[in-house]
């Protein structure tokens, strides 16, 4: 298989984590005969150093001619908006919108060897394996007007805008996930208050008349945000919209340990996404060896699974990841008594060995 990926390591930890996940592919390319290449852009704050923009048009034409695209993470103190009217961040939402990327997934599994590295007790957490889809291009942080009114500026208005086509295809999207898994599909609104949210859970009924082998359940973001950490092994899919899925998907992270292993893709219809590590850009740690590469590595295999249907592939760096963990090798973000701290580049080795040993 040939592909084309789109290599934007961003900031601060961004470039180290990417450099890991770079090798982990081209460790799979290597077993399985596949021609990826590789070409690196410029986005955040890296990118506003060259040119002054978050997101340079090169950056962007790179992007459109990709079969996928990973971004390591943007933003940092250098760039704070009192020195700079621009800011990092902007470049990742205008990448977003501009790709039109309105799926968001976050899958959160509890790793066994981590169980004691989350905060949360083992019973609660030991068989979670659940999918948040969040929406990911409307709702409040899109909406139209959002600006302070006013004499002295005393009113300040938010808008929460959502089209019937924005709510259908992130669901379809959400039920389509379900099915490949367990079945069971929770939609999240707040449905007693919102008119957004009534609009929401007809869509849901409507499209659920499609997959009959689903289950849906509607729940209220407050009751969801309580159940989460209550017992969260009764949740499959959950599909919600941005700021709700924003939050949660914060929320639902601690279940397994820490912000450094979690991965995530963006995606639209077609098979083109966006496939980053959940976690920031880690000022406080960059270029120390210190980053945990398994977030970004985990992002890889999820880019192989949804871009390039390469499950096989994909569920081979998964393995490899568990396998290195169950060896006791993590780095020092996860707070594990026993086992072999390890910085970022053995992490990243040991993980290309377990792949290669698997062959
Ligand atoms: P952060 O996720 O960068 O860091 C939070 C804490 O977790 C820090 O103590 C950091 O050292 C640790 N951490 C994060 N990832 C880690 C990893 N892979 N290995 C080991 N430790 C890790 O979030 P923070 O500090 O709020 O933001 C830092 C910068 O990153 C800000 O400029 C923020 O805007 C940006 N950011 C960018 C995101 C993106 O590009 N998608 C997402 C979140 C934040
Ligand atoms: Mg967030």
């Amino acid at each position: 298989m040939n592909k084309r990926i789109a290599v934007l390591p961003g900031d601060g930890i961004g470039p180290e984590v990417m450099n890991g996940a770079v090798r982990v592919l081209q460790a799979i390319s290597d077993c399985f005969d596949h021609e990826f290449s590789f070409e690196e852009g410029l986005i955040g704050g890296a990118a506003i150093d060259d040119c002054g923009q978050p997101l340079p048009e090169s950056t962007l034409a790179l992007c459109r001619e990709s079969d996928a695209i990973l971004l390591g993470a943007v933003g940092g103190p250098k760039w704070d908006s009192t020195s700079h009217a621009v800011r990092p961040e902007q470049g990742l939402l205008g990448l977003r919108k501009e790709l039109g990327l309105f799926a968001n997934l976050r899958p959160v599994t509890a790793y066994e060897p981590l169980i004691h590295a989350s905060t949360l007790k083992k019973e609660v957490i030991e068989n979670v394996d659940l999918l948040i889809v969040r929406e990911l291009t409307g709702g409040l942080y899109f909406g139209k007007p959002s600006e302070r009114r006013g004499e002295n500026k005393e009113l300040v208005v938010d808008t929460l805008v959502y089209n019937v086509y924005e709510i259908e295809r992130v669901v379809e999207k959400a039920f389509q996930l379900a099915q490949k898994r367990r079945g069971i599909l929770t939609s999240v609104d707040k449905a007693n208050v919102l008119e957004s949210s009534r609009m929401w859970r007809e869509v849901v009924n409507r499209i659920a008349k499609k997959y009959p082998d689903v289950t849906v359940n509607h729940m209220l973001v407050d009751s969801a945000s309580m159940q989460l950490i209550y017992r969260p092994e009764q949740f499959d899919v959950i599909v919600t919209e941005n700021l709700f899925g924003d939050i949660l998907s914060d929320e639902a992270s601690m279940i397994t340990g820490s912000l450094g292993m979690l991965p995530s893709a963006s995606l639209r219809s077609d098979l083109v996404g966006l496939y980053e590590p959940v976690h920031g850009s880690a000022p406080d740690i960059a270029g120390e060896n210190l980053a945990n590469p398994l977030g970004m590595i985990l992002s890889t295999a999820l880019m192989l699974k949804f871009s390039f249907g390469l499950d096989k592939e994909a569920h081979i760096i998964e393995e490899a990841v568990m396998k290195v963990l169950n060896e006791g090798y993590h780095t020092g973000d996860l707070n594990l008594q026993h086992g072999k701290q390890v910085g970022t580049t053995e992490m990243v080795q040991k993980v290309i060995d377990a792949i290669n040993e698997n062959q």
